[in-house]
């Protein structure tokens, strides 16, 4: 036996000078007509982070152009995404309070569940997607309830179906858990199945690794961890048979699309999550990766445009279909020129 190799070519072309690939690179044309991967401005999610008030724009420190957004500013925004060819948006609530629970991921009158109801009302084919975890709403940064210095699992799952029941309420078309409690898909499949909420999908935060490559975006929820980290809970980085166990379990218990987070440096886990199960993949370019090329274009190392659209590409090229990216409105105006 042979190994396994790419198909073999007739002996007569067997190479150079009858074999010359930069035939099909002569021209734009040529190139955009043999080209096998292409983006669409419709496969992107944009997220966005909602606070409280009103004729708020705030620019994040450690992300140049993002913002936190009042309702009000929040609903101009994705109109003008929307008219960009972005029809999918993922939101994330800043909350005036915090507590040991959470208990504001549940609150109907929340900036989250405001924001949905205003979009809802705004637009009829905007898919509106919501972050459900307790992060950005405890008093210590962690993602679920706290037992003797670690997140206890079972108890936070409930609290969990509780966020998502009210995103549901408020008219979220898909919500998307990014906590890593075992066992939550199915917590919140229940919820949402018995709250009346069938139609509502889940995408899964499937395979979400502990990487340093969050920092900006916890600036930007103020979702730092006050102790510790969540190693104890986020997949380890060096783990890839791991992914496709989490994959499975999610699937299990109802999830419509999973996700692999981040993206950049896991490339080879969605390619083998995609390969594994023929399922909706997602990739979140995550608030790392938008900084870092943010930082290095204007520094003038790299060209921004020609970066942006380029690991967006690698994103779908690796095997995902939806791509959650920060870049979602200038990639999308590139994409239109
Ligand atoms: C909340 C959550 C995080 C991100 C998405 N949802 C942060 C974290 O797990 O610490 C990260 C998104 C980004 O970095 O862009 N659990």
């Amino acid at each position: 036996m042979t190994r396994a190799a790419a198909p073999s070519l007739p002996r007569s072309r067997s190479g150079f000078p009858v074999l010359r690939p930069r035939r099909l690179r002569r021209s734009a044309p040529l190139r955009d007509l043999v080209r096998e991967t292409l983006l669409d401005p419709r496969d992107l999610v944009y997220p966005l982070f909602v606070r409280t008030g009103s004729g708020t724009k705030r620019e994040i420190a450690s992300m140049p152009g993002q913002f936190q957004f009042s309702v009000d500013r929040l609903v101009e925004e994705v109109g003008q995404a929307r008219d960009e060819g972005v029809r999918s948006v993922l939101l994330f609530g800043i909350p005036d309070r915090k507590d040991e629970v959470g208990s504001g991921a549940w609150d109907d009158e929340a900036p989250v569940q405001q924001a949905v109801r205003a979009l809802k009302a705004s637009f009829e084919d905007v898919v509106v997607v919501t972050d459900v975890c307790l992060c950005e709403y405890t008093s210590h940064g962690h993602c679920g309830v706290i037992r003797d210095g670690d997140v206890d699992n079972d108890p936070t799952l409930d609290l969990l179906a509780r966020a998502s029941v009210s995103h549901a309420r408020a008219g979220a078309d898909i919500v998307a858990p990014s906590d890593m409690m075992d066992g939550r898909i199915g917590a919140i499949r229940r919820a949402l199945d018995e709250a009346g909420y069938s139609t509502v999908a889940i995408l899964s935060y499937a395979v979400k690794y502990a990487s340093a490559f969050y920092g900006p975006f916890r600036e930007a929820a103020g979702s730092t961890p006050q102790f510790g980290d969540r190693r104890s809970y986020q997949m380890d980085p060096g783990n890839t048979d791991e992914a496709l166990v989490e994959v499975g379990l999610d699937l299990d218990e109802g999830a419509d699309i999973v996700m692999v987070k981040p993206g950049l440096a896991y490339l080879d886990v969605i390619r083998r999550v995609k390969h594994a199960y023929q399922v909706p993949v997602a990739a979140y370019n995550v608030s790392g990766e938008y900084s870092m090329l943010v930082a290095a274009a204007e520094r003038g190392w790299i060209d921004r445009e020609r970066a942006v659209l380029e690991v967006l590409t690698g994103l779908r090229r690796a095997g995902a279909d939806i791509l959650l990216t920060y870049h979602a409105r200038e990639a999308a105006r590139l994409l239109r020129r």
